[in-house]
């Protein structure tokens, strides 16, 4: 009996647990249909916001793109920033700043050399019209500077290659020591520009005589400095030595020039950062001893005689005597005047002779200017 009640009983369990198990499938099922659309709706959601999070980073990423390609890498370019040419700094601070070079050789980017033409005035340029015509389509390759007497007001229209081109400048006496600080503090200014390669001192007197391309090549290419030296016996040379000089000059040592030089970077970096000499001729080359005529001269046979060609690029006539070269007016500017300055021949980066000397001349008057402005731009083949 056992066995056999057992049996519906078993059977009524199996029915039992087969009607749970159906319900358990259901449930099951209904849960999973829940869960299967709570996760679709929770997905197709999620995609929206997962979408717009893409299209959101990706904006984001081409605002960055859009960003860097907007402003170029900085590298050097803050540190190469010329300063302003009206600065505040007194002598001793331009002085120094100026004297600083870098100990790598090599620049590590691509460094276009530039001439330095640094005008010494009195007042205004009579010759800045023709000056105009000579750096005319050559921008790039030069900088200007002028030093002016201070009570100087005039100024310059926006359109010339002089506007906004004077440096802060202290008042100057012919013949006086403060004649060679003009001379520094426009070679300081001069070199704060580090593309600035060659320095050429300049008066209101002064003329190109060969177009710009071509002093521009003569003076990059040139190996030596062109500060004019030499001994000179008697009252004008070696009797303008003072002998409280010693022990830093010796008489043997001592130098004369003209004051119109040119030099390369590496001498302008000596010249500004001389605390030996100078101090020197400030406080021993008095009344007749004319610093600007010795100072250089001194200093180069000095200590860079071999850096040196010993002679000007400034053209000058002292043929006719007296303290002063000679003038020229008007009437003696001709085509053949000027063709005869620009057919001398000198030692050229150490060869015999190459077919040109002087790149500048002096002494010109304002009045002749018209007639230069006629002959010159033809004569030196000035770029049109
Ligand atoms: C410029 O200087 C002159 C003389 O020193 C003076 O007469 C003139 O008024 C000054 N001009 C200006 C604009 O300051
Ligand atoms: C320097 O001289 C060389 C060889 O004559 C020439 O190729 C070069 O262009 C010159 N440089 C300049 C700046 O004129
Ligand atoms: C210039 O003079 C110095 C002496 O101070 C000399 O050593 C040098 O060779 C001279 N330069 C030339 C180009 O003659
Ligand atoms: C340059 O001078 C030489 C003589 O020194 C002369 O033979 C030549 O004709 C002159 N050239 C010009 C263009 O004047």
């Amino acid at each position: 009996m056992k066995t056999q009640n057992q049996l519906p009983i078993t059977i009524s369990n199996k029915l039992f647990h087969s009607s749970f198990q159906f319900i358990n499938l259901i449930c099951f099922i209904f849960l999973f249909f829940i869960f299967g659309l709570s996760f679709g709706v929770l997905l197709s959601v999620n995609f929206k916001n997962f979408n717009f999070n893409l299209q959101l980073t990706h904006s984001a990423a081409d605002n960055v793109a859009w960003q860097l390609q907007a402003t170029e890498r900085v590298g050097l370019r803050d540190f190469l920033k010329v300063p302003e040419l009206m600065h505040d700094m007194s002598d001793e601070e331009l002085l120094w700043r100026a004297s600083m070079a870098p100990k790598v050789s090599e620049f590590p980017y691509e460094r276009r050399p530039k001439v330095a033409f640094m005008f010494l005035t009195k007042w205004s340029l009579p010759m800045a019209p023709l000056w105009e015509k000579f750096f005319k389509g050559h921008d790039g390759l030069y900088s200007i500077y002028v030093h002016t007497n201070p009570a100087f007001n005039e100024t310059e229209s926006k359109e010339s290659v002089f506007y906004g081109r004077r440096i802060p400048s202290q008042e100057v006496a012919w013949g006086k020591a403060n004649m060679v600080e003009a001379e520094r503090r426009l070679l300081a200014n001069a070199l704060l520009d580090i593309s600035n390669e060659r320095f050429v001192l300049l008066s209101e007197a002064c003329i190109p005589l060969f177009n710009f391309q071509t002093i521009y090549s003569y003076l990059i290419n040139s190996t030596k400095s062109h500060i004019e030296m030499y001994d000179l016996p008697g009252p004008v040379g070696r009797g303008r030595y003072s002998a409280r000089m010693s022990p830093q000059i010796k008489l043997h040592q001592w130098r004369k020039g003209s004051q119109w030089f040119e030099v390369n970077r590496e001498l302008a970096l000596e010249i500004v950062s001389d605390g030996k000499y100078f101090p020197v001729f400030q406080q021993h080359c008095k009344n007749s001893c004319y610093a600007d005529e010795h100072y250089l001269p001194t200093l180069v046979n000095l200590k860079f005689g071999a850096k040196n060609a010993n002679r000007s690029l400034t053209w000058v006539d002292w043929s006719r005597g007296g303290p002063h070269p000679s003038k020229f007016l008007r009437p003696g500017v001709t085509v053949e005047f000027l063709e005869k300055m620009r057919n001398e021949t000198c030692e050229y980066n150490g060869r015999g002779s190459s077919n040109a000397c002087f790149m500048f001349a002096r002494k010109f008057t304002p009045n002749a200017l018209d007639r230069l402005l006629r002959f010159a731009p033809k004569v030196m083949h000035f770029k049109k």
